[in-house]
């Protein structure tokens, strides 16, 4: 990086970029995604209910607020991609070959997050034809998608087309655009569904379930867990919010972009939790968990509901939108990379790009209750590895990335973020020491050298 280009880093304003409120709005797009409508509530069932949601709160305020406001001011800081904002920001290559694990952690997260995006347009389709009125064996009816092969392929063509074609079109024109449409959509369908979940007869209970914490159903576990939920939540550990950041101009608050985000994806997760426990204990389905809650559990509980047709679709376009604009700031990580680098058109970009994610995501797609199930290599499917590896290693490990960057290598950090004297020394403390320590912690625990 020559002096030139250093010193443009300092004052440059991007290109193409986005607006205030657009940028808010993207930001909480990325973060509230089918982690907080899949993930979290099966997370939340299998550890004790409302002392992981507790747990998880806390991760987020004390871990996650931290570095989603390290990761976007490196972004603006080193107006670069995943990659070259650290090189920006540090003169050193090294931070950029570094940067650069994150920009393939996001192709693998992407191909097979395309692949559940893709069960999502399908099940918003079969909602409306009238599959949820008609039928009752949901657990067949999502075997004999997923496992017929080209179902499942299809629909994640589908889902990664419009991705693509959201990332084509540019940043105020596409994806800003794309979220300020959907993310009011996404708040009118909750505040539908969250009160008929409310009216429910096993409101009561399933509320008691979420919201009263028993603490000692909590194992050491759960906190990890929640950790690195907090982490897959906000999007953190693998460039988005670099990528993001970089297309913000200075006159916006960082730090009241992360409050939003923080804020905006405990409030979605929270109304998630009061839509599907409710809905779960009043139709006596609580047992079940991960992808089987929303694709099985779900529909059965609004086949039994009045509405339920309405409402069941309702509630697989919500997931549907959160799912889409969370894919198209994963795609963006390497769309940006690839303009910058190799200085690609932007649908050059993104159509190469989407082309690599769909091909590592058929053998995902075929292998997750697919035809391909039964190739497994050391106890995983080909989609598992994908989710294993990218949930438990190359995020933490990216996470680590930035909280080392911030607190010890770049020195403008708390300039960028424009923190007072007292915050910066709280935010460098936990940077330093706090984040590091506990992301060791997880990436031993996951890697099975640290047992509990
Ligand atoms: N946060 C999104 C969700 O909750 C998923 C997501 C988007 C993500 N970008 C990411 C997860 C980067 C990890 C890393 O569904």
């Amino acid at each position: 990086m020559s002096k030139l280009s250093k010193a443009k880093v300092q004052t440059a304003e991007p290109a193409d970029g986005f607006s205030k409120s657009g940028f808010i709005l993207s930001a909480i797009g990325s973060s509230v995604g089918l982690g907080n409508m899949w993930r979290f509530p099966y997370l939340t069932s299998g550890n004790g209910g409302a002392a992981f949601f507790l747990l998880f709160i806390i991760c987020l305020l004390v871990i996650g607020l931290p570095l989603l406001l390290a990761e976007l001011s490196i972004g603006r800081g080193g107006r670069g991609n995943a990659a070259s904002s650290f090189q920006n920001l540090s003169g050193k290559k090294a931070w950029g070959l570094f940067g650069l694990i994150s920009v393939f952690g996001s192709v693998i997260i992407m191909s097979f997050y395309g692949v559940v995006t893709g069960w999502t347009l399908y099940y918003t389709v079969r909602s409306f034809s009238g599959f949820l009125s008609r039928q009752t064996a949901y657990a067949e009816t999502f075997r004999a998608f997923t496992g017929s092969g080209y179902g499942p392929v299809f629909w994640q063509l589908a889902a990664m087309a419009l991705t693509c074609w959201v990332v084509a079109r540019g940043i105020s024109g596409g994806i800003e655009k794309f979220n300020k449409v959907l993310i009011p959509g996404l708040v009118v369908a909750l505040l539908v569904l969250l009160v008929n979940g409310l009216t429910l007869s096993g409101a009561k209970e399933g509320i008691e379930y979420f919201l009263k914490p028993d603490f000692s159903k909590l194992t050491p576990e759960s906190a990890l867990l929640a950790l690195g939920h907090a982490f897959f939540s906000l999007s953190l550990g693998m460039g988005t919010m670099v990528t993001y950041g970089a297309y913000v101009n200075k006159r916006q608050s960082l730090k009241t972009a992360s409050f939003a985000v923080v804020g905006g994806d405990l409030l979605y997760a929270l109304i998630a939790g009061l839509i599907i426990f409710p809905t779960s204990f009043t139709y006596g389905l609580q047992s079940e968990g991960g992808p089987g809650l929303v694709f099985i559990v779900l529909p059965a509980a609004f086949h039994a509901m009045p509405f339920g047709s309405v409402l069941g679709g309702l509630f697989f376009i919500l997931l549907a939108i959160a799912a889409l604009t969370s894919a198209v700031s994963m795609l963006e990580v390497p769309v940006a990379y690839a303009i910058e680098k190799w200085r690609w058109s932007r649908t050059k970009a993104a159509v190469l790009t989407t082309a690599v994610c769909v091909c590592l995501g058929i053998p995902a797609a075929l292998s997750a209750e697919g035809p391909w199930k039964g190739y497994v290599w050391l106890g995983r499917t080909f989609f598992d590895w994908l989710d294993y590896s990218a949930s438990n290693i190359l995020l933490p490990f990216g996470g680590l990335l930035v909280t080392l960057f911030a607190g010890y290598v770049w020195k403008h950090a708390a300039e960028e973020a424009e923190l007072r004297p007292l915050w910066g020394r709280i935010w460098r403390f936990v940077l330093r020491y706090l984040a590091p320590v506990v992301i060791v912690l997880i990436f031993l625990y996951s890697a099975g050298i640290l047992k509990l």
